[in-house]
């Protein structure tokens, strides 16, 4: 895989560059950008281009509805430097806008899933999208395990390099696939069956996993406890797992009854008619240690249901981790969402992945499509 900074300067100027960027964030019922975390990062790359005197055709999707558009986005992007949008991807409009650019120009087109070709991988579209540009850059990590039109499909087309952002994504979780010892994983979210392969790995790479959010219901059930009204994973954690040394769970949680209110609760203690919705000040104490001795940490969802309001554990966490010496690799949009609500200092916490499903995949097998291809 070629980065897009070992490309000669001289190779870019004057290039209409077909930039696959993800900046698939959410927009608030304003309307607006209710996030710029992916739009900060990807600009990176778009910002390297443009130096270059390259002509940045920069293309992604957004959500996953055909009818969702990136008009917000480019009115965000306008704040970072001057964009055009244009509300076409390959049709006439696109296409005149693209032979129309000067050097150092940017250009927005519309969401890539407005057209059904790019999600079913149709060559057809991709010869259509590859011939707007004369460069591939793929720098659209959290899209990378989609083997979509416009992430493999381009690539096997076009001169393809990885952004910069694509770069030190796979750098840093390289590093996490492999991470120093002492080691201390920390795996929140739900669907434990989609993330049973992701505990194995990581119970073997990892000195201890501390499994939390939604996850450890299922870890709860499997113990034969009440989990009440909790969201529960169709399948739970076998007992290989829950009987591994290196593997934890929280030792209190925080239940929540029919009329909303919380308290802090032993995980035996759980009534019908709660929910779990976060740990306790004692998980908190006895995962401080392992913070502590960290080289590596690697985290990947909040502990509780931090939107609504079940934030606290999350935040001290979050600052034992921002205090800590180790090296740091943190993930998945509403783990970062929640840092950001729970005002942790975001510089504080090593590398923070724009990935979420494709953090955890890229972690899970150390390559994916849209990687592959740009080999
Ligand atoms: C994401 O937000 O994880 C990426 O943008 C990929 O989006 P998708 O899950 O809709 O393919």
């Amino acid at each position: 895989m070629k980065c897009i900074d070992q490309v000669p300067d001289s190779e870019l100027k004057g290039k209409r560059v077909l930039l696959r960027s993800d900046f698939n964030v959410p927009i608030g019922k304003d309307g607006e950008v209710a996030d710029r975390f992916r739009l900060e990062q990807g600009w990176k790359t778009v910002q390297y281009l443009r130096d270059r005197s390259a002509k940045v055709i920069i293309i992604s999707h957004i959500g996953r509805e055909p009818s969702e558009s990136l008009e917000p986005v480019a009115r965000e992007l306008k704040k970072f430097g001057s964009v055009v949008f244009v509300a076409d991807i390959v049709g006439a409009a696109a296409r005149g806008a693209a032979e129309a650019m000067r050097e150092g120009e940017l250009l927005l087109l519309e969401n890539l899933r407005r057209d059904p070709r790019e999600t079913e991988n149709d060559p057809s579209f991709a010869q259509e999208l590859a011939s707007l540009g004369e460069l591939y850059v793929d720098d659209a990590f959290a899209a990378v395990h989609r083997a979509h039109a416009s992430i493999v499909g381009v690539a096997k087309i076009l001169p393809a390099y990885a952004g910069l952002l694509v770069c030190d994504e796979i750098r840093e979780i390289d590093a996490a696939r492999a991470p120093e010892h002492p080691s201390l994983a920390i795996l929140g979210g739900a669907k434990f069956e989609t993330k049973a392969p992701l505990i194995k790995l990581l119970l073997e790479k990892y000195d201890h996993l501390f499994i939390t959010g939604a996850l450890s219901n299922d870890v709860f059930k499997a113990r034969g406890l009440s989990v009440g009204r909790s969201l529960i994973s169709k399948e739970l954690p076998d007992e290989t797992t829950l009987s591994n040394p290196r593997f934890l769970a929280p030792i209190d949680v925080t239940a929540e009854d029919a009329s909303g209110h919380a308290k802090v609760k032993k995980p035996e203690e759980i009534l019908d008619n709660e929910r779990l919705v976060d740990v306790g000040p004692d998980t908190v104490a006895m995962l401080a240690p392992h913070i502590a001795q960290a080289k590596f940490i690697l985290w990947n969802g909040p502990t509780g249901i931090y939107e609504q309001g079940y934030i606290h554990y999350t935040q001290q966490i979050g600052e034992l981790i921002a205090g800590s010496r180790a090296k740091i690799v943190i993930g998945g949009g509403d783990t970062i969402a929640a840092i950001e609500a729970a005002g942790v200092p975001k510089e504080k916490l090593g590398f923070l992945s724009t990935g979420g499903g494709a953090m955890l995949e890229y972690l899970l097998k150390g390559t994916l499509p849209g990687i592959e291809v740009l080999k």
